[in-house]
C-alpha cells in the first residue's frame, strides 16, 4: 500500500501503520481512532474476566437482557432496539434493508454511508456542507434536495469529521420534511455521547417511523475490538425485515456481558464527559492561537482543522508527526475537503499537550 494512501486509513488500522512505519503500535499515540483515552472501563473488563467459561455457550439469540440496558441508558423501548456488531452491521443491513435508488449524504461524511448504498445498487448524491458556512448545514437547500424522488436521507450527528452538529428542533424539522417525501432517515450518533449539548434523536424516533439512530460503543466506551453498536426504530416492519436479514449470534458472547454493564457504569460516563469536555476547551483556546491554522468548533471529542499556509499539506504534517509516533488522520480524501484539512481526537491531558507541542513545530 502507497504511504500517501496510509494516511487516511479508517481510524483504527493501526496494524497497516505500525508495519508500514516499522513503529511497535502499542508507541503510537493514536489520534486518528477517536477512540474515549480512558480505555475499556473496569467494569467490563471485571465482567468478561470472571465470565470467561460463557464462551461455551452462545449468547441469548433475542439478547434480552442486553436490550433492556440499552433500553434505559437510552430512553428508548426494548422493541425498538436492535443489536449489532459494532455500529458498521447496523448501518449496512438498514440500508441493504430499504435498498434506496436514490440516497442523501450530508458531506464530508463517513466514508461507509456512501459504499454501502453503492453495494446495495443505489446512488447517493452528496449533500455539500460548505466551508463558507462553517460546515453548518443549510435547513433551506436540504429541504430542496429531499423530494419524493429521495429514499434515504444519511446524516451523521455530531458529524464525523466536521464535528459540526444538529439540535433536536433541527432534526424534527428534517424528520417534519423527509414524512412528506417518504424519505427515510437514518442519523448515525457514534459520537453524541461527547457532546454536552443534549442532541440525540432517540426521543424522536417514537414518533417518527422512518427514523432509524444508529450507535456504536467502540469510541464512548472505548471498545472497537469488542464490536457492539445498537439501532433504534419503531416501524416495526423495518425491524421484521432486518432481523430476517440479519445473521443470528452476531454480537458475541463478551460483547453481550460487557454491554449489560457498561450502560450503568456511572462514574465512567461522567469521567469520560468531563475528561473531554475540559480538553476540548482547553485544545480550542491552544489552536486558536497557532499561526497557520484554523480549528473548527466542535461537539465532538474530535477537531477538524485547515492549514493556512499554502506551501504546507496534511500529508507533510502526517509525516512529520508519525517520526514523533504521533498518528493523526490527514482528511484529504474526504469529499469536499482538500490537501490542508487534519482530524485528531482529544486523548488525556499529557498526550494533547504532546501533539500541541509537535503540530506547533511543524507548521512554523
Ligand atoms: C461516524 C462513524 N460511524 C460508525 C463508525 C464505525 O463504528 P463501529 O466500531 O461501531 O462499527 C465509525 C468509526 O470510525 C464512525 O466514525
Amino acid at each position: 500500500m502507497k504511504k500517501e494512501a496510509l494516511h487516511t486509513l479508517h481510524g483504527g488500522d493501526l496494524d497497516e501503520i505500525s508495519r508500514i512505519y516499522g513503529i511497535d503500535k502499542n508507541k503510537i499515540l493514536n489520534f486518528s481512532g477517536n477512540v474515549n483515552p480512558l480505555g475499556l472501563p473496569e467494569s467490563v473488563k471485571k465482567a468478561i474476566a470472571e465470565n470467561t467459561d460463557s464462551a461455551i455457550n452462545y449468547p441469548d439469540v433475542a439478547y434480552v437482557s442486553l436490550r433492556d440496558s440499552i433500553a434505559a441508558y437510552t430512553g428508548a423501548d426494548r422493541e425498538h432496539i436492535l443489536v449489532g456488531n459494532g455500529s458498521t452491521e447496523l448501518i449496512s443491513l438498514f440500508i441493504k434493508t430499504i435498498s434506496p435508488k436514490k440516497a442523501v449524504i450530508i458531506s464530508p461524511a463517513y466514508s461507509e454511508y456512501l459504499r454501502e448504498v453503492e453495494i446495495s445498487g443505489g446512488t447517493a448524491e452528496l449533500f455539500p456542507l460548505s466551508e463558507d458556512e462553517g460546515f453548518m448545514l443549510s435547513m433551506d437547500k436540504l429541504k430542496a434536495v429531499i423530494t419524493e424522488e429521495t429514499d434515504l436521507l444519511v446524516i451523521c450527528n455530531p458529524n464525523n469529521p466536521t464535528g459540526t452538529y444538529l439540535t433536536c428542533d433541527r432534526i424534527r424539522d428534517i424528520l417534519m420534511h423527509c414524512q412528506s417525501t417518504d424519505t427515510y432517515v437514518m442519523i448515525d450518533e457514534t459520537y453524541v455521547e461527547f457532546s454536552d449539548k443534549e442532541i440525540s434523536a432517540i426521543p424522536l424516533a417514537k414518533t417518527f417511523g422512518n427514523l432509524f439512530v444508529v450507535r456504536g460503543t467502540s469510541k464512548f466506551f472505548a471498545c472497537p475490538g469488542l464490536r457492539l453498536g445498537y439501532g433504534i426504530c419503531s416501524d416495526s416492519d423495518i425491524l421484521d425485515r432486518i432481523n430476517e436479514r440479519k445473521d443470528p449470534w452476531s454480537v458475541n458472547i463478551f460483547a453481550e456481558i460487557g454491554g449489560r454493564v457498561m450502560f450503568t457504569d456511572k462514574a465512567f460516563i461522567e469521567d469520560t464527559i468531563e475528561l473531554i469536555s475540559s480538553e476540548r476547551k482547553r485544545m480550542y483556546t491552544e489552536l486558536r492561537k497557532f499561526e497557520n491554522l484554523f480549528v473548527y468548533d466542535t461537539q465532538s471529542n474530535f477537531f477538524l482543522c485547515k492549514i493556512l499556509n499554502g506551501k504546507i499539506t496534511s500529508a507533510r504534517i502526517f509525516e512529520e508527526l508519525i517520526k514523533d509516533n504521533i498518528l493523526i488522520r490527514d482528511a484529504s480524501d474526504f469529499p469536499y475537503l482538500g490537501n490542508r484539512y487534519l482530524r485528531f481526537c482529544i486523548l488525556d491531558k499529557k498526550s494533547n499537550t504532546l501533539l500541541l507541542n509537535s503540530l506547533r513545530k511543524c507548521l512554523k
